[in-house]
């Protein structure tokens, strides 16, 4: 066999580190945010509707896995089993980033999930770094068209580059490089942090480039500084921003405020409550990342089919205790905001 490239190890390090280590933010975000109940509901747990379409596809429930991986022997299994269980359960998935297939078209396969999974809403990706170093809707539309996504997310990771030892540095002209893409790509691009959430002037600079959806990527789960500090003990500019950014509820709110676009609340999503709290904030949809790669690699299919029947369950019936039988009655159902999380979107919102 030949020798693992830069990239795919660096992938395969991003799994056994986020599998195995501590590299969460260390807080429920969520914990200023009470949703209230309903004792006297009016709703049979049958009515229960959460359902909504996004670029074209229906997700029976307001899910999608996370971007997670790709370019390895073991991401195409991990993707393969995901995007199955997405199509088993009526859930979105995005893919990891697409630049190694952009790079190495042999790679391709590993990123490959449409013949497992026809029907589900599934999102590409890559990086706007790469965008801003010269690429184009050339190389967006190979990745694309080469996995027949539904929509392209471009990372927004300058944290986690800046604390990436190989890192990219230049991050000027991104906008510009956005709106271009957003322009010359005919299928919807969404903007996506990965850990450091997206403020309402950011959100309102990014509608204006022309994005069909933000995915605000908060703090509050998955740190990709943190991660950064176990592949590199000791690099102290991880340990000093490894909560640096806006956590998701408040990011939701954030950019809830700045656009009516859709808003993908990505971040330390764990429980069916997080998901309803996070649509009652204003989110089309949440992301869950790290949880279903921890359950896959713990149980298998089976271990992430248990993790996310749960997640749908508990969702469905945070619903129902809302007294809520719809997404539109929800947003008429109250929301207490305590706290840090009331503080600052008193300033902000
Ligand atoms: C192993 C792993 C790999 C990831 N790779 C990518 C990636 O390639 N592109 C991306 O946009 N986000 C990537 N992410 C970030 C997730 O999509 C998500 O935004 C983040 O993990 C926060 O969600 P969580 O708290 O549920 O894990 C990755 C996350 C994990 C755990």
């Amino acid at each position: 066999m030949s020798e693992p490239t830069i990239i795919e190890q660096r992938k395969a390090d991003h799994i056994r580190v986020c599998w195995k280590e501590d590299v969460e933010a260390g807080y429920d975000p969520w914990a200023d945010i009470s949703l209230v109940h309903d004792a006297l509901t009016d709703v049979d747990a049958d009515n229960v509707d959460c359902s909504v379409e996004l670029y074209g596809r229906r997700l029976s429930t307001p899910i999608i896995i996370a971007a997670m991986t790709g370019g390895t022997d073991e991401a195409r299994r991990i993707n393969r089993d995901l995007a199955a269980l997405a199509q088993e359960l009526g859930l979105g998935m995005g893919l990891g980033s697409q630049r190694i297939m952009v790079e190495q078209p042999d790679t391709t396969r590993t990123f490959e999930v449409r013949d497992v999974a026809p029907d589900i809403l599934l999102l590409g990706n890559l990086g706007l770094v790469q965008f801003v170093a010269g690429w184009g809707a050339k190389e967006a539309l190979k990745a694309v068209e080469g996995i027949g996504a539904d929509a392209l997310c471009v990372h927004l990771n300058p944290a986690h580059e800046m604390t990436q030892p190989e890192g990219d540095r230049a991050f000027k002209g991104g906008e510009a490089a956005l709106a271009r893409l957003c322009t010359d790509l005919e299928v919807p691009v969404v903007a996506k942090e990965t850990g450091c959430g997206i403020s309402r002037e950011t959100a309102a600079r990014l509608a204006e480039a022309g994005v069909a959806g933000i995915d605000v990527g908060g703090v509050g789960g998955t740190s990709w500084v943190a991660v950064e500090h176990y592949r590199d003990t000791g690099n102290r500019l991880a340990e000093t921003f490894w909560r640096w950014g806006l956590p998701t509820p408040i990011s939701v709110a954030e950019v809830r405020s700045a656009c009516d676009l859709p808003v993908i609340a990505t971040g330390g999503v764990r429980t069916g409550i997080d998901v309803i709290k996070s649509l009652r904030l204003g989110a089309t949809a949440v992301g869950v990342a790290l949880p279903v790669l921890r359950a896959y690699m713990d149980g298998g299919v089976d271990g992430a089919r248990s993790y996310l029947t749960t997640l749908i369950a508990e969702t469905r019936a945070a619903m129902l205790l809302c007294g809520a039988s719809s997404r539109v009655e929800l947003m008429d159902r109250p929301l207490v905001l305590t706290g840090r999380t009331r503080e600052w979107l008193e300033q902000r919102t």
